[in-house]
């Protein structure tokens, strides 16, 4: 039972490697790119940032009325799958792999 807690605990978000973030970014950039609006918004300082914040992009009405704040964990859950955090929110891309997913947030944490 203890060893169970324990296994369950280290279940957390890994630790993120942002060169390869930087690599695994370019699987973003079919509609993202760090400083220019595109199909999606811009990225740079996203990280801490609330969301729906950037101006000029047609965000939806679901994300941006979310109230959420990307942390690192809140960036986990999104890009796990967009629409069961912010149902009616138009990104269609999840990242299935823990890994790639703290890989990409490590590097967005650096794009300041
Ligand atoms: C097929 C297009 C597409 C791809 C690929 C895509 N996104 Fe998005 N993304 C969007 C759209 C569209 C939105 C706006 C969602 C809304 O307004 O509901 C968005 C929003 C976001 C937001 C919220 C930003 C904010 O200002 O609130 C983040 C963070 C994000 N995407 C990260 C990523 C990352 C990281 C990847 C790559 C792993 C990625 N996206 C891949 C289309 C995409």
């Amino acid at each position: 039972m203890i060893l169970a807690l324990l296994a369950a605990a280290t279940v957390a978000i890994p630790a993120g490697d942002s060169v390869h973030g930087g690599q695994l970014y370019q699987g973003c950039m079919g509609c993202h790119s760090l400083d220019e609006n595109d199909v999606g918004p811009k990225h740079r300082g996203v990280v801490g940032r609330a969301a729906g914040a950037v101006p000029g992009y047609a965000y939806s009405k679901a994300l941006k009325g979310s109230g959420l704040t990307w942390t690192p964990a809140m960036l986990d859950q999104w890009l796990t799958n967009p629409q069961a955090l912010v149902p009616g929110s138009k990104m269609y891309f999840r990242l299935t792999k823990p890994q790639d997913r703290a890989d990409i947030i490590a590097y967005l944490a650096k794009q300041k």
